[in-house]
C-alpha cells in the first residue's frame, strides 16, 4: 500500500478501517481468481517460464529486446505469451491482416479503452466505431489543410529559431556548464511539448525556455500518461480498478493529475469560446465549429497532446543517438541540406532525399510506439495460419519487424539509409513492413507534419552543431510506457560547427 493510503487510513475509526481492509482482502481475492481463470499463470512453456521469473532480463536489458529475439527465431514471426493471452507478431502479412484486411475484427477493445478511459476519454486515439469515424473524419480533413499545416510549419520554425537553437548554442559555448553537456532527450520533449500544445489549443507552455522551468501542465500530463501505461501492468485489471475505487496509491496520484490536465483544457475551451473561436488556427478553435459538447472537446485535443508529443521526441532522440555514431550519414546530411541560418521551405525540404532516408532508418531501428494491441471480436486465423480466439489480444511489434532479418536483410541492425534510396531518390516503404505511423485504416494521421518537423529540426541542428553521445557504448534502456523513452535521457555533448 502506498504512504498517500497509509495516512488516510491513519484518519479511519477503527471499524471503518476494518471494514476498508476485508473489502480490499475480498476484492484482491476475487480478482486472483478471476485472474486465474482468465490466463494462464501456469503455463509452462519456455516462454512463459521465462516471462513469469523474468529471467529474460538476465540476457537482454528490454522487453523488447527479448521478443525480437524470440520473433527472430520464430519461423512464422509470430510467438505467443500464454500468461498474457498475448499473440505478438512480426510477420508483415499478419499485419496486413490485422490492419487492414480483416480490420473490423481488430479493434483496440475494451481493455485498452479502460486503461486510458480517465485521460483519454472518448478521445479518437481511445475509440472504435462511430465516435472513432467521426473524429478520424474531422482530423483528417484539418490536419490535411494546407492551412494548418503551414500555421503548424510557422510554430514549429519560430520554436526552432527563438527557443532551440539559443538554447543549444548556449551549451555549445559553455553557458550552461563546463562542459557543454544536455539531456537532449529532455529538451526534445520541451520542444515537442511547446509545439504540440501551441498547434491543438494555442497555448505556449513555455517548456524549453533558458531556465528549462517546470510546467504544471507537462509534468501532470507526464505523470497522468505513465501512471495510465502502469495499470496495463498490474497483475489484473481488478487490482487497478479497486484502488481506482477506493481512492488510493497510484490512482489517487492519477487522478489528481488527469484534474490538472482537465482545468488547464476547459480554461482554454472557455477562453477560445470567449474569444470567438472561427478566426483561431488552432485544433482546438478549429473542432468547435463541429463540437458544442465541452468534455468531448477536451478529451479530442487530450488525444492530440498524447499523439504528438512524446512520439515526435522519441523519434528525434532516437535519430541524434544514431547520428552521433555515424559521422559518414551526417556528413551526406550536411552536404544535401547546405548552409545557411534559413530553414528550408516545405517543398525544398521535401526534395531532400538523403535526409528522409535518414530519418525513416532511425525511426525502423527506434520506433517511437515499439509495439500495438488490439483484441479481436471473433475467432480468426492470421495468414500464417496462427488461431486467434475471440477476445484474445493480438500484438503487431514496429521494434522487431525493423530488426528482423526477413524483411530488411542480414545488415538489418546496422543505420544504412541508404537502403531506402534508389538512383538517390528516397523510396516509400510498404506500410505493413515498417508499421511506425501504424498502417492501414488507422493509420497516423500527423504521419507528415510530424516528419515535415522532425526534418526542420534535424536540418537547423545537423547544420549548426556536432551532437555526440556522452557514453556512445552504452544500450539504450528504455523506461516502460505509451511511447519509447530512454532511462535516464541521452546526456550529449554540443559543440558549436565553424561554417
Ligand atoms: C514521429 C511521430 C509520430 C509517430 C511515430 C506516430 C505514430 C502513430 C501510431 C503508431 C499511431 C497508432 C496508435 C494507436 O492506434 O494506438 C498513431 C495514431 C495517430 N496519430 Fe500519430 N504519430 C506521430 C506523430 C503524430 C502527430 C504530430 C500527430 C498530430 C498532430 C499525430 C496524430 C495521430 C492521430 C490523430 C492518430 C489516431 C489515428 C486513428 O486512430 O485513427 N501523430 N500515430
Amino acid at each position: 500500500m502506498s504512504f498517500e493510503g497509509f495516512l488516510s487510513l491513519q484518519s479511519m475509526p477503527a471499524t471503518c478501517g476494518f471494514f476498508f481492509f476485508a473489502f480490499t482482502l475480498l476484492f484482491s481475492f476475487f480478482s486472483l481468481l478471476l485472474f486465474i481463470s482468465r490466463m494462464k499463470p501456469w503455463c509452462n512453456c519456455d516462454i512463459c517460464k521465462s516471462y513469469l521469473t523474468v529471467s529474460w532480463a538476465t540476457k537482454f536489458t528490454n522487453l523488447c529486446d527479448w521478443y525480437t529475439h524470440l520473433l527472430r527465431k520464430s519461423p512464422s514471426g509470430t510467438i505467443h505469451v500464454h500468461v498474457l493471452g498475448n499473440t505478438i507478431t512480426a510477420n508483415p502479412d499478419n499485419v496486413e491482416h490485422i490492419l487492414k484486411t480483416n480490420f473490423q475484427n481488430y479493434p483496440k477493445g475494451k481493455p485498452f479503452s479502460a486503461i486510458l478511459g480517465d485521460l483519454l476519454g472518448q478521445g479518437i486515439f481511445n475509440v472504435d466505431g462511430d465516435s472513432w469515424l467521426f473524429q478520424r473524419k474531422m482530423a483528417s480533413l484539418e490536419l490535411g489543410s494546407v492551412a494548418i499545416r503551414s500555421y503548424a510549419m510557422e510554430l514549429v520554425n519560430e520554436e526552432i529559431h527563438a527557443r532551440l537553437l539559443p538554447f543549444m548554442l548556449s551549451t555549445a559555448r559553455g553557458e550552461m556548464n563546463k562542459e557543454k553537456v544536455l539531456d537532449l532527450q529532455d529538451i526534445l520533449r520541451r520542444f515537442s511539448f511547446d509545439n504540440i500544445c501551441k498547434i491543438s489549443f494555442g497555448l505556449d507552455p513555455r517548456c524549453l525556455l533558458p531556465t528549462l522551468p517546470v510546467s504544471n501542465l507537462a509534468d501532470a500530463f507526464d505523470l497522468a500518461s505513465k501512471l495510465s501505461a502502469e495499470r496495463a501492468m498490474t497483475a489484473s485489471p481488478f487490482i487497478w480498478k479497486a484502488k481506482r475505487l477506493l481512492g488510493i496509491g497510484s490512482e489517487k496520484r492519477l487522478k489528481e493529475a488527469i484534474k490538472v490536465v482537465n482545468d488547464v483544457a476547459h480554461d482554454m475551451i472557455k477562453q477560445r469560446r470567449e474569444m470567438g473561436f472561427n478566426s483561431q488556427k488552432n485544433l482546438l478553435s478549429r473542432f468547435m465549429g463541429s463540437v458544442e459538447d465541452d468534455a468531448y472537446l477536451r478529451d479530442i485535443v487530450v488525444s492530440f497532446l498524447l499523439a504528438g508529443r512524446d512520439t515526435v521526441a522519441s523519434a528525434l532522440t532516437g535519430f541524434f543517438s544514431l547520428l552521433s555514431k555515424s559521422p559518414e550519414v551526417e556528413a551526406r546530411i550536411r552536404e544535401e541540406v547546405g548552409p545557411g541560418p534559413e530553414l528550408p521551405t516545405f517543398d525544398q525540404i521535401r526534395e531532400m532525399h538523403y535526409l528522409n532516408a535518414a530519418i525513416h532508418e532511425s525511426m525502423r531501428l527506434f520506433p517511437s510506439i515499439q509495439f500495438d494491441s488490439k483484441f479481436a471480436t471473433e475467432d480468426d486465423v492470421l495468414p500464417d495460419g496462427t488461431f486467434v480466439r475471440k477476445g484474445s489480444r493480438v500484438t503487431y511489434h514496429p521494434y522487431a519487424m525493423g530488426r528482423m532479418e526477413s524483411i530488411w536483410g542480414p545488415d538489418c541492425l546496422q543505420f544504412r539509409p541508404e537502403r531506402w534510396l534508389r538512383d538517390g531518390v528516397f523510396v516509400p516503404p510498404c506500410p505493413f513492413k515498417y508499421p511506425v505511423f501504424q498502417a492501414g485504416v488507422r493509420v497516423c494521421l500527423g504521419k507528415d507534419l510530424a516528419l515535415t518537423e522532425m526534418r526542420s529540426v534535424v536540418v537547423a541542428l545537423v547544420r549548426q552543431f556536432e551532437i555526440r553521445v556522452v557514453e556512445p557504448d552504452q544500450g539504450p534502456r528504455f523506461v516502460p510506457g505509451l511511447t519509447a523513452n530512454l532511462r535516464g535521457g541521452l546526456p550529449v555533448r554540443v559543440l558549436e560547427r565553424k561554417c
